[in-house]
């Protein structure tokens, strides 16, 4: 399989804020992992630097094979073309209407708009949301931005998803809708690693957890 993430005395800061320091772990590649801790921890800001927004402070951090501290501007556009992301405030463009806003990931990977859209259909309906596809993101509520993000996030097959408090604030229908769209992806080889305070309890596949506690990570068997 090999690892799709592994971190070595990994450091990341804000200016002088050392919010992890010198942590170690690794994903490998199919696994399912969820980055847990206390809010204010560091896990957006660790799922930031998976996506090469934030560059290690010290340390190493190799995605695949690019290695995040000396990444070039155009080797991250090509390692988010990889990833599905979902952002804890969604970032859904908001002059785009829902069902375009889905079709994204197959438009930058230069896929026709009719099959895009086809596609987009598709999965909007997985995610409960095919009756929104002509709204536009301020017309929705928080938890259907979050489940359009989602529905984003998984179209394009991406390799690995970062997932960002991807069902918080969610009912307990819609967060099972979501979690089990997270499980299919899974099982078709999927790398999925969710950030949640908490882990969602019945939650009944195998995962792995990297818990962040006083600014380091920890792997907990
Ligand atoms: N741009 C920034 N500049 C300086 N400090 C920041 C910045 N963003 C976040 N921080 C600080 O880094 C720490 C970790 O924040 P982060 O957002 O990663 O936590 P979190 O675990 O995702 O929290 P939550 O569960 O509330 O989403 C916090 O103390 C926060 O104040
Ligand atoms: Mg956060």
């Amino acid at each position: 399989m090999g690892k799709i993430i592994l971190a070595k005395n990994l450091s990341i800061s804000y200016d002088r804020a050392k919010i992890i320091s010198s942590s170690s772990f690794s994903v490998e590649n199919g696994d399912f992992v969820f980055l847990t801790g206390v809010s204010g921890s560091g896990k957006t800001t660790v799922i930031k630097t998976l996506y090469g927004e934030i560059k290690p402070s010290s340390g190493d951090l190799y995605i695949g094979e690019f290695n995040l501290s000396k990444i070039s501007k155009s080797k991250i556009s090509l390692l988010r073309r990889h990833l599905g992301i979902v952002f804890q405030d969604f970032k859904l463009i908001p002059e785009w209407s829902i069902l375009k806003n889905v079709t994204l990931p197959l438009l930058i990977a230069g896929i026709e708009k009719n099959i895009a859209e086809d596609l987009a259909i598709q999965y909007l309906s997985k995610v409960n949301l095919s009756h929104k596809a002509d709204k536009f993101p301020e017309e929705l509520s928080g938890g259907e931005q979050q489940r359009a993000a989602i529905a984003r996030a998984t179209i394009h097959n991406p390799v690995m998803i970062l997932a960002d408090e991807p069902i918080s604030g969610l009912d307990e229908y819609s967060a099972s809708l979501v979690m089990d769209l997270f499980k299919k992806a899974n099982e078709k080889g999927i790398t999925i690693i969710i950030a949640s305070h908490s882990i969602p309890k019945h939650f009944n596949i195998n995962f792995k957890q990297l818990h962040i506690e006083k600014g380091k990570i920890y792997e907990l068997a």
